[in-house]
C-alpha cells in the first residue's frame, strides 16, 4: 500500500471509498461525517437512526453514494466510545476499514484527517496511527504460493485528505512506513520455513538491511566463534549440518561516539528439541523460534531509516538446533564464553545456551544497556497466555521504559521476578548452572540463567516472545501468523532514547 497526503475538499475529491469515522453513542459527529451526511441528505443520520450502524469499535458500514459527493462510496468506521479511544485503537480501526474494503476488492481509499482537536491526539499522531495500522494489518505473505495467485488481493493506495498543509502531517506518514517495513521485514522473515531461512539466510537479510542501511556488518563464522571461545553457542550448533553464525551489526548516527544499547535476538531457525526431541504434533511451528532474531534486523532497518540519535547494535546467534551423530547431549558440559560451565539438562533448553554467548560478547561494546528478545520458554505461554511478553530484567527503570515503550506501541508486555532464589533451581552437581531448571517458574528460570551472562553493571531487559512472536487467529492489527513483535515497541523505546541512571 501506498499512503500518502492530499489537499483538498472532502465533496469534490474523487474516491473509490471516504472513510469516514464515527463515534459510539455521541451526538457531535466528526467534521467529515458530518460533511458527509450534509452532503448526501441526511444519509448517516438515517443509516444511525436506523440502528444499522452505532459506531462500535470495528464495527463498519459501506454505503453508496447517490449524489452530493465525487467520492462513490462511503465507509463508516466505528471508533468505539471517545473516552475508550487510544492511539491502538485508532490503529486497529484504520486496519479494520482497509482489510474490509480489500475484502470487497476495493483498493484504495481516502481518508479525512480529523484535525483541529476532533481528536484527542495530534493531526500527525492521527495521521501514523492511521497508515501504520492499515500497514500491519493489511500484511499478507504471498511469495510461495504459485496458483490462484489471481486471487491475492492488493490494497494499493491510502491518501490523507487534510485542509491544511503540515510537514508534521508528511513526517508521520513517512515514520509510519518505515515502522511497517520493518514490521514486514520481520513478519517475512519469521513466516519462511527453516528449510529457506536458514541461519545463512538470516545473516544473508541481515547483511542486505545493513549494508542498505550503510551500517557495520560482521558475521562470526563457526571457526572464529571457536576460536572466541563461544563454547555454548557451538554446542547448540554441533547438530546441524548447516552452518550457525553469529551476526553483528553496529548502527551509529553521524557523529555520535558513545555506547550502544545492544538489541540481542535469538536466532533458531528450526528448533527440533535436539536430542530432548519434541513432539511431532506442531513441531513445524518451531520454524518460528528466530522471530528475536528476526525483530532485531526489522527494527535496525527502521533505526537506520529514521536516524535516530542512539548507537544501536545487532546480536544475533543464529542456528538450527538438531538431533544428529553430533548433536549435544543432556549430561554434556560445555565452557561459555563467558568462562561458566553449563551442564545439558534438556538440548530443548537451548535457547538460553546461544544466547549467553551472544550477551557475554555484548561486553565487548561497552553497552549502556541490553534488551534480548526470545521465542524462550514454553513457560511463558503458558502465564501469560498469546499475545504477551513476558518481561524480566536488572534494573527497574530500563523496565519501567520497556513497559512505557509496549504501552505507545500496542503490544502487551507483562513483568515477571527474577529473584536469587530461583537460581536453586539451576545448581548443577558438577558444572555452574544447568541449563534448565525443570518446570517450575520455567519462563523465571530461562530468564535468570541469561541474567548470569549479562556483563557486570550493565542494564539488561529480556523480553519471552515465545507467547507473542506468533498469532493463531487472525487480530486487528496482526493476520494470522507472524506477528512482527517487538519492532514498534523497540522503535517507540529507542526513539526517545536518553541515558539511563547508574544502578
Ligand atoms: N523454542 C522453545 C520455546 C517455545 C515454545 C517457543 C513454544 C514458542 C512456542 C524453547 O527452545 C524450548 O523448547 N523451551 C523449553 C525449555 C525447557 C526444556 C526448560 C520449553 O519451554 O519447554
Ligand atoms: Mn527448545
Ligand atoms: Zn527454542
Amino acid at each position: 500500500m501506498e499512503a500518502r497526503v492530499i489537499r483538498g475538499d472532502l465533496q469534490s475529491v474523487t474516491a473509490e471509498v471516504l472513510i469516514v469515522f464515527h463515534f459510539e453513542g455521541e451526538a457531535k459527529w466528526l467534521d467529515a461525517t458530518r460533511a458527509v451526511n450534509e452532503a448526501t441528505g441526511g444519509m448517516v443520520e438515517r443509516v444511525i437512526a436506523s440502528g444499522d450502524f452505532r459506531g462500535e469499535h470495528l464495527e463498519h458500514l459501506l454505503l453508496y453514494v447517490a449524489g452530493g459527493l465525487a467520492a462513490a462510496r462511503i465507509l463508516l468506521m466505528g471508533l468505539g466510545k471517545r473516552e475508550e479511544l487510544t492511539l491502538h485503537r485508532l490503529r486497529e480501526a484504520a486496519a479494520q476499514a482497509l482489510k474490509a474494503l480489500r475484502e470487497r476488492r476495493l483498493l484504495s481509499a481516502v481518508l479525512p484527517l480529523p484535525e483541529g482537536g476532533e481528536l484527542p491526539f495530534s493531526p500527525g499522531d492521527t495521521a501514523e496511527a492511521s497508515v501504520l495500522g492499515g500497514l500491519l494489518g493489511l500484511y499478507q505473505f504471498t511469495e510461495l504460493r504459485t496458483t490462484e495467485r489471481e486471487k491475492i488481493k492488493e490494497f494499493t493506495s491510502l491518501a490523507l485528505l487534510t485542509r491544511v498543509e503540515s510537514e508534521e502531517v508528511a513526517l508521520r506518514v513517512a515514520q509510519a512506513e518505515a515502522v511497517a517495513k520493518g514490521v514486514y521485514v520481520t513478519r517475512e522473515l519469521v513466516t519462511l520455513p527453516g528449510n529457506l531461512a536458514t541461519p545463512r539466510f538470516l545473516a544473508e537479510r541481515a547483511r542486505k538491511v545493513a549494508l542498505d542501511a550503510g551500517m557495520r556488518y560482521r558475521a562470526i563464522e563457526m571457526a572464529e566463534a571457536e576460536r572466541l571461545g563461544m563454547g555454548a553457542f557451538l554446542a547448540v550448533a554441533r547438530g546441524s549440518d548447516e552452518p550457525a553464525v553469529m551476526v553483528e551489526m553496529e548502527y551509529r548516527p553521524e557523529g555520535a561516539t558513545g555506547s550502544p544499547v545492544v538489541l540481542v535476538g535469538k536466532g533458531i531457525t528450526f528448533d527440533s528439541g535436539g536430542i530432548s526431541i519434541k513432539p511431532a504434533e506442531n513441531m513445524e511451528m518451531m520454524k518460528h523460534d528466530m522471530a528475536g532474531a528476526a525483530a532485531v534486523i526489522g527494527t535496525m532497518q527502521v533505526v537506520a531509516a529514521l536516524k535516530l540519535s542512539v548507537p544501536v547494535v545487532a546480536l544475533l546467534p543464529c542456528t538450527e538446533n538438531l538431533p544428529s551423530g553430533k548433536a549435544y547431549k543432556p549430561g554434556d558440559v560445555f565452557r561459555s564464553l563467558s568462562g561458566q560451565t553449563i551442564e545439558v539438562i534438556s538440548t530443548d533448553a537451548e535457547g538460553r545456551v546461544i544466547l549467553a554467548d551472544a550477551l557475554s560478547y555484548a561486553k565487548g561494546f561497552a553497552p549502556q544497556a541490553i534488551i534480548d528478545l526470545a521465542t524462550l520458554t514454553g513457560a511463558c505461554i503458558v502465564a501469560l497466555g498469546n499475545g504477551v511478553s513476558g518481561l524480566m530484567g536488572n534494573h527497574d527503570d530500563l523496565i519501567s521504559r520497556v513497559r512505557a515503550a509496549a504501552e505507545q506501541s500496542g503490544e502487551r508486555v507483562w513483568p515477571l521476578p527474577l529473584w536469587d532464589s530461583y537460581l536453586e533451581l539451576l545448581k548443577s552437581d558438577i558444572a555452574d548452572l544447568k541449563n534448565s531448571g525443570g518446570r517450575k517458574a520455567g519462563a523465571i528460570t530461562g530468564g535468570l540463567f541469561l541474567k548470569q551472562f549479562v556483563p557486570d553493571g550493565v542494564p539488561w531487559v529480556h523480553l519471552d516472545i515465545a507467547g507473542s512472536a506468533w498469532e493463531e487467529k487472525d487480530q486487528p492489527l496482526v493476520p494470522k501468523g507472524a506477528s512482527g513483535v517487538g519492532v514498534h515497541l523497540l522503535i517507540r523505546l529507542l526513539q526517545v532514547w536518553s541515558p539511563l541512571p547508574a544502578f
